[in-house]
């Protein structure tokens, strides 16, 4: 090519998601009613009855642009969270945000910490901007603390944490959270990401945004693509001292986040009932598919998310279970990508689904 592409920009290890049903349905012929995805970590229960209510009336909106401050979702926000809309920034998914978060505070050269087997975004968006993505070793395939404190340098500017991380599903209590927020200095931004928190019960999750009192580099994303169920519309948010998020704000697209996005967004909110079903459906579900992998004699990595990454002898098996699995319109997630290629993680389904899975989990003969 005779364009010049920076060399950080042509290292970068595209992003790869779960498989579309309809290209599973194209490449296996099989039809999309009978395919089962369980590869990107969505709700399987669909969406809130009222998203979908707001939605229908959110029609004959939708020539307008967008409201760009997302004022009534912003105010949806604050009211149940207790937060100046000062302190919010919305996102086009919660990806947006860690963007957003790299783009703000890190420039080329800079260093951008976050943990082996994390989320693979946060390596793209700092590679994405020449910044230099180190990779603390994690303990147990969990995110180890110490490690990141260690690899602190003039450099670092921005660190990582998935709380609880994907693709593993560990868990940072909110002691050792806190405590090594208190060590981390206040000139590097620390993005604590929280895409799955609806699905921790309420003695497991951080109260991260009470930290927010102490912590003026701290910024919580979170996501409405996983509980809420609203992954297809994109939006996700940002809390934070409001000086943080006003030059966010700077950087962001004046329009990032779509008109039905925001509608449904805000009526998601006063759906109480539906992220509890959501929760509970995903404990029973989380219980069948560990039952399943105990019987089977498969370790896999214990999760507080709506996944479970199990494990196989090595990769090639690995891949021949997902191979089985896929022709037999079963959808799950090799994440070699994530330095664990002899692991398959599978998102939560319906009891049925979950039971498909099993079924050819363990008919699988190798
Ligand atoms: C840990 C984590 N953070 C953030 C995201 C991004 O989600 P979204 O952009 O859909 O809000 C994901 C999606 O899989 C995730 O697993």
């Amino acid at each position: 090519m005779s364009i010049e592409v920076p060399n950080y920009i042509s290292n970068i290890d595209p992003y790869q998601g779960g498989k579309p049903i309809k290209e599973v349905a194209r490449e296996i012929g099989i039809s999309e009613e009978k395919i089962i995805k369980l590869a990107s970590n969505e709700n399987p229960m669909g969406i809130s009855p009222f998203a979908k209510k707001a939605l229908k009336n959110a029609l004959s909106e939708v020539h307008r642009y967008p409201d760009g401050n997302a004022y009534y979702l912003k105010e949806a926000l604050s009211k149940k969270f207790f937060l100046d809309t000062n302190q919010l920034i919305i996102g086009n998914g919660s990806n947006d945000i860690l963007e957003l978060a790299a783009r703000t505070f890190v420039t080329r050269g800079d260093q951008v910490l976050y943990s082996e087997h994390a989320f693979a975004v946060y390596k793209i968006v700092s590679q994405a901007i020449g910044g230099d993505g180190i990779e603390a070793p994690s303990a147990n395939y969990s995110h180890d603390l110490d490690a990141f404190l260690s690899l602190i340098s003039d450099k670092t500017k921005l660190i990582f944490i998935a709380n609880p991380n994907n693709p593993t599903g560990t868990l940072i209590s909110k002691k050792i959270l806190k405590n090594f927020l208190s060590k981390v200095p206040e000139r590097i931004v620390v993005v604590l990401d929280e895409a799955y928190d609806e699905y921790l019960e309420d003695s497991l999750k951080s109260d991260s945004f009470e930290w927010l009192k102490d912590y003026k580099n701290l910024l919580i994303s979170r996501s409405f693509s996983k509980a809420y169920g609203l992954a297809g519309l994109r939006i996700g948010y940002g809390v934070a001292a409001p000086e943080l998020i006003e030059v966010m704000n700077r950087v962001r697209q004046p329009f990032n986040v779509n008109h039905f996005a925001q509608i449904a967004a805000i009526a998601s909110l006063d759906d109480e009932n539906f992220i509890e079903e959501s929760r509970s459906i995903n404990n029973l579900g989380m219980k069948q598919l560990t039952n399943a992998f105990n019987a089977l004699n498969l370790k896999f990595i214990p999760s507080y998310a709506n996944f479970v990454s199990f494990k196989l002898e090595d990769e090639k098996i690995a891949m021949m279970y997902y191979h089985h699995l896929l022709n037999n319109g079963v959808i799950v997630r090799p994440i070699a990508n994530y330095d664990l290629p002899e692991f398959l993680r599978v998102s939560v389904g319906l009891q049925r689904e979950n039971e498909i899975f099993i079924k050819y989990l363990s008919n699988c003969n190798i």
